[in-house]
């Protein structure tokens, strides 16, 4: 670890001080926003971050009542409203809008009136076919049902327990303000990047990747490496953007982001809980931590790529999987795996060892990477807390989706999901922590991205938006 980061590292462990050793300070000084600066943000991951990807790659028409408590139209995102990341753009004049005002294109902070998409199955592309069949196996590894339209394409033994999909999140305005208002605030709330929406690579009508592009597609995963669109394809497809970009740039022509811009970029990562649950769906727990290295060797490699260029980086651990509607609605044999707030022990306990090893890889890759800055934010206590303490957020049903079928305990049926005829969600998402069985609603995802923002999570304790162009 460099010197400036093991300060930084020390200020974040110990909130009792009080000025910045001088190199800490230095180092915090080039990550800060000079007056008017534009900040740029390339995002890598799943479905808790695609703002509409895997739509323009499938053609997907998602329809209502996805986007419903802010979009005005389909998006693509997998939630009501909002995902995390969105809230981490939005302007920090109004986080946490109730009546968004709406503009794709600019980089104006306005939003959206409102807009429904949606669907918690997707149409999954041949190689994935596979990981279709394995959600929809219980813990005696038997097929008990589908979700959305499984394609029965082949699955290799290599694709076995490789991927299934990603919880999100979501949620709706008046969250964000329980969020900034409740928990957040009280620890001094961070600020977003007061830059707009990030448009999805894939999307080649209205994009404007100017302020940075979101290589994030839902069912991504880590492995296998090299299929549509695990993360390395994901990192290969920015290096091409990057190339293409500055290719424009050196012919005189417009890019939308100069080499600087790329290099003073920040570089999201928020994947791997594909990963996490696929193995979970198939192995037994004790084979499952085995299986981790490989997951976080590809996100090793991921930054390792990145760093010829980059230098900021903020990775995301994984939720409380444990909790999700669509885990907690696989038949079990008796309740001895839930714990005291209903979600299951066991994914969780994987989901805090997944975490635990990534905070460790972001130390490692700190002290490797000398002149870099590798902030790790663990999300499973802020997911977790959301279910645990949920009355402080306002939600009702913790385990329960909005948008969904069967009725209580979890109102998911993995036959019947948000985007299938005849279910519908339920009257105020805002109530609920869960939107479909996978993905958070716009209130939770407000509230975790006030959490991301006060840095309580994140080690170094790193404000969001010191992350600028210069
Ligand atoms: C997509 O869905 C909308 C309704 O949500 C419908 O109006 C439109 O015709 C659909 N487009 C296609 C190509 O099916
Ligand atoms: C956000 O950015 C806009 C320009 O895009 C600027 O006018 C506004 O002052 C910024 N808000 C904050 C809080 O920095
Ligand atoms: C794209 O966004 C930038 C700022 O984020 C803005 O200056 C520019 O005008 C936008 N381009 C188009 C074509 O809307
Ligand atoms: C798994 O699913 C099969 C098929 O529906 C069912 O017969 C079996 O009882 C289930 N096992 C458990 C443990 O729920
Ligand atoms: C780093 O990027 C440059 C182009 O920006 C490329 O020429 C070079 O091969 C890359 N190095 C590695 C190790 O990928
Ligand atoms: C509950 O099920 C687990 C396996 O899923 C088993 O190991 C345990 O003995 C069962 N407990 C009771 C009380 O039946
Ligand atoms: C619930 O909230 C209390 C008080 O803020 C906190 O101490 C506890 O850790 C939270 N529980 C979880 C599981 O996050
Ligand atoms: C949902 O509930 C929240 C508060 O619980 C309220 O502020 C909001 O207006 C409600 N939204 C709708 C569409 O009823």
């Amino acid at each position: 670890m460099s010197a400036a980061g093991a300060a930084l590292l020390a200020l974040a462990l110990s909130v009792t001080v009080l000025a910045l050793p001088a190199t800490a300070a230095s180092a915090a000084a080039r990550f800060s926003c000079p007056p008017g600066a534009r900040p740029v943000l390339f995002n890598f991951g799943d479905s808790n971050s695609d703002t509409g990807g895997m739509a323009a790659a499938m053609g997907w028409n998602l329809t209502r009542p996805e986007g419903r408590a802010f979009f005005s139209h389909p998006t693509g995102r997998f939630c009501d409203g909002r995902l995390t990341i969105d809230f981490l753009c939005e302007s920090t004049a109004s986080p946490f809008h109730s009546s968004p005002p709406y503009c794709p294109q600019s980089n104006t902070l306005q939003y959206p009136s409102l807009h429904l998409f949606s669907a918690t199955f997707f149409f999954l592309p041949h190689e994935w076919a596979c990981i279709f069949l394995h959600a929809t196996r219980n813990h005696s590894g038997e097929t008990y049902g589908r979700q959305g339209l499984a394609g029965t394409g082949a699955c290799s033994p290599a694709d076995e327990g490789s991927r299934v999909w990603a919880p999100g999140r979501g949620s709706q305005a008046r969250a964000g303000l329980v969020g900034a208002g409740g928990g957040a605030r009280a620890h001094g709330r961070g600020e977003s990047l007061n830059i707009s929406y990030l448009s999805p690579y894939l999307k080649a009508l209205g994009s404007n990747y100017s302020n940075g592009a979101n290589f994030a597609i839902a069912g991504a995963a880590t492995l296998p490496r090299d299929v549509r669109f695990a993360l390395h394809i994901q990192v290969q497809q920015f290096l091409y953007f990057r190339d293409r970009s500055l290719e424009l740039i050196s012919q005189g022509l417009s890019g939308p982001i100069d080499a600087q811009g790329f290099q003073n970029a920040l570089y999201i990562i928020d994947i791997g809980q594909n990963d996490v649950n696929a193995l979970l769906d198939n192995f037994p727990y004790d084979q499952v931590l085995a299986k981790f290295p490989p997951i976080l060797a590809e996100i090793k490699d991921a930054v390792q790529t990145l760093y010829n260029g980059s230098r900021n980086f903020w990775i995301h651990g994984t939720g409380a999987l444990g909790c999700l509607p669509q885990k907690l609605a696989i038949p079990r044999k008796n309740d001895s795996d839930l714990d005291q707030y209903g979600c299951l022990k066991t994914y969780n306990r994987a989901a805090v060892t997944f975490n635990a090893a990534l905070g460790s890889l972001c130390d490692q890759l700190s002290t490797q990477m000398e002149d870099a800055m590798i902030v790790y934010t663990d999300l499973f206590p802020i997911k977790y807390d959301l279910v645990a303490n949920h009355t402080k957020y306002g939600f009702n049903n913790p385990l329960m989706t909005c948008c969904g079928h069967g009725g209580p305990p979890y109102n998911y049926d993995f036959n019947k999901g948000c985007q299938s005829p005849g279910v519908t969600a339920c009257d105020n998402g805002s109530k609920f922590v869960n939107w479909d069985g996978v993905h958070l609603t716009q209130a939770a995802n407000a509230a975790v991205a006030a959490r991301i923002l006060s840095s309580q999570y994140s080690k170094p304790q790193l404000k969001f938006d010191k992350f600028c162009r210069v």
